[in-house]
């Protein structure tokens, strides 16, 4: 037995002045190919590929023992480095100026037959994928993928800790508690019946660390939400979690500002220029129909409500006069647009409620608009006029509630820029969306819900609305936003039980109730609690939007299904009746 050669160097590190050293290398086998007499092998590790010549003669044994090897073998070698012959250079290969000559060889392990070809860009089913994860995690663009991400983690903890916050971890097995997504429970055995909750977020424990004096925290934490999943949720998913003590919104915003600024430097080399964007909540929904904005492109919307109030097209003057809107969206240079593109995108406004899509196109032959004969020309002047239109552009316009032309054109905005082709993809625009309604009324459950969470301050100015105006108050709340997507969300918290108890009998909480749920909270709250805020980021989500993929699943190591499901491991799986027993659960499918 001779011992396995120890690595002396990577793959990828080799280059031109690595000439006439001999080197040890490891890695798995890329490809193969057999040249009149010569075996090439390109040898992949983590930082690259190599290639590697076998020649027969002087290194038989190596020679014999590379015609036996295949695709995905695991080798250890020695060999010289030698410049390749001019004409064989290969400039699209970090080390393609060089080649290795083996001299020894060892198999380490064989493979079978990858079910797919382990390199980038290949066109392979997602489920696929799925099954043999960490086959495609070998493949290079999957690797930088997590590389990246261990450098931003990297970036982030070095940040928090040069500014004195601590990394402290919090519990997994929690308290279920209303309000927020549904909860991913855990029974206990030790309490038949009973139930620990999967943590949505580390929000009252952290806000306990700052009760508990430790002023700074951080955590890079897994939370659990069981909700629809979509390309850029997971049910299970990674935050930046934080909390500062006796802050106030603006270091919290402007400290991460300076933490996004180091992690596109360090990570795309990208500069981004400081102070970010701000918008309030009204102001984001009045021109972009969204609190997410995507501000890579303009397509603002217009509000056209007073010119047509009184206009003889009834569909507009009515909704206007039930309290609703109506606003329009410019495409310029559209009017070219076929009738069918219009068609589609009335089926698109549609999903998000629009009863229907009006249009005005302005061509050069003239206007042409099914409303337009509906609006005398003063009127159809100022509409025109109002959204700064001008001959080839084609206007778009919705009447409705104000939340349905928010989102039915706020929809649109994105359809239409991408559509017409108005997104640079590699820019990055952040936004701050702040004001939030502290507030929001469930129109199925007849009840109003925290739009960010129950544990949010409202603005000082809007504390006496508590009681007369709900609807209206803002909270202390920020969301970041980068390119259409929240990559972050945070406030000031109530900090005072009086406050805290007002805001769950708004929320419709009976007072055992919120006393079961939340007592230790309110209680903590009588000793001395400083005030206090933070923000926690979906690092899943940055991840996705550094690495230009459109899903976090990507960007994940073994991420889920869309379904909530593991396709390698097959988790979630039945158990077994023995388990079910020790946990005193019963197992009752119902029909749906
Ligand atoms: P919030 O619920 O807004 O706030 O979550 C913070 C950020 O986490 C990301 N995120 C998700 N990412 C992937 N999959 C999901 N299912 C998912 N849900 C949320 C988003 C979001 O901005 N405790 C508060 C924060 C605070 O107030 O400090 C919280 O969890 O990017
Ligand atoms: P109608 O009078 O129903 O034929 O509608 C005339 C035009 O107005 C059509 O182009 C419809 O798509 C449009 N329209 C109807 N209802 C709305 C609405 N609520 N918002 C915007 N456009 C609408």
């Amino acid at each position: 037995m001779t011992d396995t050669l120890k690595r002396t160097h990577t793959c990828g590190e080799l280059g031109i002045n690595a000439t006439g050293n001999t080197v040890n290398l490891t890695g798995w086998v890329q490809r193969r190919r057999d040249h009149g007499g010569l075996i090439f092998v390109d040898l992949r590790d983590r930082s690259g590929l190599v290639q590697v010549v076998f020649s027969p003669g002087e290194y038989q044994a190596a020679f014999e023992l590379a015609e036996g090897v295949r695709n995905e073998y695991v080798l250890a070698l020695q060999g010289k480095v030698e410049a390749r012959p001019e004409g064989t250079r290969n400039p699209n290969l970090a080390t393609g100026d060089i080649e290795v000559y083996a001299t020894r060889l060892q198999v380490l392990n064989q493979a079978k037959n990858p079910p797919f070809y382990i390199t980038d860009g290949v066109d392979v089913d997602e489920n696929v994928r799925l099954k043999y994860r960490y086959l495609d995690l070998r493949r290079p663009e999957m690797q930088q993928t997590l590389i990246m991400r261990h450098k931003v983690t990297m970036i982030m903890r070095e940040f928090l800790d040069q500014r004195g916050f601590l990394e402290i971890e919090t519990p997994m097995l929690t308290k279920s508690s209303p309000e927020g997504a549904r909860d991913y429970l855990v029974p206990s055995r030790v309490h038949p019946g009973e139930f620990y909750a999967l943590p949505q977020s580390p929000q009252i424990f952290k806000q306990l660390l700052m009760v508990a004096g430790m002023e700074k925290y951080f955590q890079i934490v897994r939370c659990f939400r069981d909700e629809d999943l979509r390309a850029d949720r997971q049910p299970e998913f990674t935050q930046l979690d934080l909390e500062m003590s006796f802050a106030e919104p603006q270091d919290i915003q402007s400290m991460m500002e300076e933490m996004m600024v180091r992690i596109f430097r360090e990570t795309k080399g990208i500069e981004v220029a400081l102070p970010l964007q701000q918008l309030t909540y009204r102001e984001a929904m009045e021109r972009y129909g969204s609190d997410k904005p995507d501000t890579r492109f303009d397509l603002e919307l217009v509000d056209i409500s007073d010119i047509v109030a009184d206009s003889d097209f009834k569909v507009f003057a009515d909704v206007v006069h039930k309290g609703g809107q109506v606003k329009g969206i410019n495409a310029k240079g559209s009017a070219d647009m076929p009738r069918r593109q219009i068609d589609e995108l009335t089926k698109y406004a549609a999903i998000y409620g629009a009863k229907g899509l009006a249009y005005i196109v302005l061509s050069a032959e003239g206007v042409k608009s099914p409303i337009a004969k509906f609006l005398s020309e003063a009127k159809l002047a100022e509409v025109i006029q109002r959204l700064q239109g001008e001959t080839g552009d084609i206007l778009f316009f919705v009447a409705d509630k104000p939340q349905v032309v928010a989102d039915a054109l706020g929809h649109l905005r994105g359809e239409l820029a991408r559509r017409l082709d108005l997104i640079d993809s590699d820019v990055y625009k952040f936004v701050w969306v702040t004001e939030f309604p502290l507030l929001e009324f469930d129109e199925e459950e007849k009840r109003w819900v925290a739009k960010h969470h129950p544990f949010t301050a409202p603005m000082d100015e809007d504390l006496p609305l508590l009681a007369t105006d709900p609807a209206n108050i803002r909270a202390k709340a920020y969301d970041l936003v980068l390119n259409g997507y929240e990559i972050g969300g945070g406030s000031i918290r109530i900090h005072r039980r009086e406050v805290q108890e007002k805001m769950f009998a708004l929320l419709g909480l009976p007072q055992a109730e919120s006393e079961d749920k939340f007592g230790y909270l309110l209680e903590a709250f009588e000793y001395g609690t400083p005030p206090h805020g933070g923000i926690a980021f979906g690092l899943d989500r940055i991840m996705m939007l550094l690495s230009r993929r459109d899903n976090i699943r990507d960007v994940i190591a073994f991420p889920k299904t869309q379904s909530a499901s593991d396709v390698m491991s097959n988790a979630p799986s039945p158990v077994s009746e023995k388990q079910l027993k020790e946990l005193s659960v019963r197992i009752n499918i119902l029909k749906k």
